[in-house]
């Protein structure tokens, strides 16, 4: 490095740097090097620096920080600095047409415009553990910097087309396997910066000066015929699946890329991404990515001290207690299993090798690192086990007297620095919090089922909970892979509660006209997983009837309610577990079968409530059952239950399967427009009663004008 100049900016984001007769340029544009307006300057400056300097016979591009390029800014998207010149494919030209041999030096990641860059260079050169992938389809978009035609000339049209469409890393080694990169280093540890690739690059890029004045261009190269057939593949892209358009979108480029030549190739890749970026699916989804990054920060909790999460205990080892387990000793940590009685125990730890077997059999598994896991776990039937835990999760049943008792034992048993964390689902954690005399360091933790797969941690935060208990919890959450959502005491939390008026409405509809299966249907072919009857047969509809029969003193009486779902339970009919629910259910099948009892008892129920049954629309069915979760959720807003709408939207695209690309309630009602939303939701009171009245908050941001619930206009 003694011949190594001095760094200076060309751009506020990139530095031109001499290596002896090496230029290096280097991306400074935290955190992940992203291609906004002014690294694009700063690398086109450099080059043509580069070239014109006389001294120079190669360049070498790579990153500062942990990451070579993380690719482009997608916060630019949609303004008018992400169309400023000089755009990607300026660079690209630019670098082809250099006649001093142009290298890629990549650590960390190359993905999206970050591979595309390197794509544009002569020559790649990778550290053993980088990733290099074009993950754009993630975010409902297909590669816009000429990736869909350059990745197939170098890697064969197959090969490009599951990276593409699925989104699909490679690593450094595999790079250079499949010819996507030149060389890469030997390095066995992790690499911690560009260090040892840029060296390797110098080299490289040195050498390949000396050798000759012609270096290889990607987009020479000749598309190498492949027998994809690309009808077949456009018509398996599930309709269901949150990126569709896109996915179709990237199977078209690689089609393209077969057929027409590079340039037009690249005019036809250019449209597709144009249409996708202004286009529905994509704003909602890069909504969701951004929202998922958000959602775990809080104000308040800037410059806490973590705690310590290195032993977890976990109370009850039933269906939640088993999930959580996992969840924990999946990213390493270590659980102690406690239940009251051995065969409750034994099947909870025998239910967790089953689920592990199934995802062995998958081929997800070795039987090694399934033993591995199941070692981290420490069953018990003593409650004194819980001592040493740093955190503690309560996963028994959902009765208040039970909670309050653990607590009170937690208290005496738990050391002095741990956090006692209740996986209620419903109940008001600030009464379980008092049966200790340490409320400061008791949160809640609302997993949702099955706990080791879904991604939503609705972590609760009561009165008195400490804020280095919630920053702590907030991190822990990551940690096990989870996407966290602070949220505030009511009932029902923030998902929950949402339900309940989305249940209400669907119980309406019943009454007037609609079939469970129409309206199942319905929400289904709008988007969402599961329609909300079969989602109450899933769930257990025995949970909500105790709710409601708790909450029933504070009902309104002269509100409208629909006794339909109750007059299900009062047959003993719960659900799945129970075979039968709104649908019946064939013994050991989960498929929900019409029934037509329940037809019966649903006319019965609107003649008694002096409801004439009609015919229902599907429209009225998903706009009355979305217009109740979207004022429901502005008054969770409003209460501060939520920090953001966008946490909204996360709690429910990843705990209830509202349709990513619909980008979440909050988000859809944004896209429907805040004005068209209040209209129609007071012209559903003025119809239906005062169950619809608005949202105050959705009043306030519509007489002021606001386009969206977060912006605080
Ligand atoms: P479950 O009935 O499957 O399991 C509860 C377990 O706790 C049983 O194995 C029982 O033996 C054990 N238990 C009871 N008292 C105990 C004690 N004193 N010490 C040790 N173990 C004890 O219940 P599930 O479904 O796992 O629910 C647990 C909690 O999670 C409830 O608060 C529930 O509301 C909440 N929850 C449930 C969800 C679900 O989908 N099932 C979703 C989210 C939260």
């Amino acid at each position: 490095m003694s011949q190594a100049s001095e760094s200076v900016r060309l751009s506020p984001t990139v530095g031109y740097q001499r290596q002896a007769d090496i230029a290096v340029l280097w991306l400074d544009n935290p955190p992940v090097n992203g291609l906004g307006d002014s690294t694009r300057a700063g690398i086109h400056a450099g080059l043509k620096l580069a070239v014109e300097d006389q001294g120079v016979v190669g360049i070498v591009i790579a990153g500062t920080g942990k990451v070579f390029c993380g690719g482009a800014d997608i916060r630019q998207f949609n303004t008018p600095a992400a169309t400023a010149r000089p755009q990607l494919r300026d660079i690209q030209q630019w670098m082809e047409a250099s006649p001093k041999p142009v290298v890629a030096a990549i650590h960390g990641v190359a993905l999206g415009g970050g591979l595309e860059l390197a794509l544009g260079c002569h020559y790649r050169v990778v550290a053993h553990d980088a990733r290099l992938g074009l993950p754009e389809v993630n975010i409902g978009l297909v590669p816009g910097g000429g990736g869909t035609q350059r990745l197939p000339r170098l890697v064969g049209v197959e090969r490009a087309l599951d990276m593409i469409q699925h989104g699909t890393p490679v690593t450094g080694k595999g790079a250079v396997q499949i010819g996507l990169a030149d060389a890469v280093t030997e390095g066995a540890g992790a690499t911690r910066d560009a260090g040892e690739v840029v060296a390797l690059a110098v080299e490289f890029c040195r050498r390949a000066a000396a050798r000759s004045s012609a270096h290889p261009l990607v987009a020479a190269h000749e598309v190498q015929g492949s027998s994809i057939d690309f009808e077949a593949r456009l018509a398996a892209v599930s309709r269901k699946s949150r990126n569709a358009s896109a996915q179709r979108a990237c199977v078209l480029c690689l089609k393209a890329a077969t057929q027409l030549p590079f340039s037009e190739g690249l005019a036809f890749e250019r449209a597709r991404f144009d249409e996708l970026v202004a286009g529905a699916e994509s704003q909602s989804l890069r909504h969701i990515f951004f929202a998922e990054r958000e959602a775990p920060k809080f104000s308040d909790g800037k410059g806490q001290t973590l705690r310590t999460i290195d032993r977890v205990a976990v109370l009850g080892a039933g269906t939640m207690g088993v999930g959580i387990t996992m969840a924990f000793v999946n990213a390493g940590i270590p659980v102690t299993l406690v239940e009251r009685e051995q065969a409750a125990l034994d099947r909870g730890m025998a239910l967790i090798r089953r689920n592990y077997d199934v995802t062995a059999s998958k081929g997800k598994l070795t039987s090694a690192q399934i033993e591995e896991r199941i070692a981290r776990i420490a069953p018990s039937l003593e409650f004194d086990a819980l001592a040493d835990a740093d955190l503690v999760i309560e996963a028994v049943f959902e009765d208040m007297a039970v909670k309050r008792d653990i607590f009170e034992r937690l208290d005496k048993v738990c050391k002095p620095s741990a956090i006692l964390a209740t996986n209620t689902s419903r109940l008001d954690v600030d009464v379980i919090a008092a049966s200790t005399r340490r409320p400061g360091d008791v949160i809640g933790l609302h997993f949702f089922s099955p706990a080791n797969v879904m991604k939503l941690l609705e972590v609760v935060r009561g009165k008195a909970t400490g804020l280095d208990v919630i920053a702590t919890c907030l991190t822990m959450a990551q940690r096990i892979q989870k996407v966290p959502v602070l949220v505030g005491v009511c009932e029902g939390f923030v998902g929950n509660r949402m339900l309940t008026p989305y249940w209400r409405e669907a119980g309406f509809l019943l009454e007037e006209g609609a079939s469970p299966q129409q309206v199942d249907r319905a929400l289904t072919e709008f988007g969402m997983a599961m329609g909300p009857l079969t989602m109450a047969d899933l769930a257990g509809m025995d949970i909500n009837w105790a709710t409601r029969k708790r909450l029933a003193s504070t009902r309104p009486a002269h509100l409208r309610y629909s006794s339909v779902a109750d007059r299900i339970c009062e047959m003993g009919r719960f659900g799945q577990k129970t075979s039968g629910g709104y649908y019946r259910y064939e013994p050991g099948s989960r498929t929900p079968v019409p029934d037509p009892l329940i037809d019966d008892l649903i006319a019965d129920c609107a003649r008694e409530a002096g409801i004439t049954r009609r015919a229902v629309s599907d429209e009225e069915i998903v706009e009355r059952c979305m217009l109740a979760l979207i004022n429901e959720g502005a008054h969770i807003l409003e209460e501060g239950i939520a920090q953001r709408a966008s946490d909204i939207d996360v709690v429910y695209v990843h705990g209830y399967g509202f349709p990513a690309w619909r980008g979440g309630p909050m988000f859809y009602a944004e896209t429907l427009g805040l004005d068209k939303v209040l209209a129609r939701i007071r012209a559903l009171r003025d119809a239906h009663g005062a169950h619809w009245e608005p949202a105050p908050l959705l009043e306030r941001l519509v007489s002021g004008g606001a386009r969206t619930f977060d912006r605080k206009d």
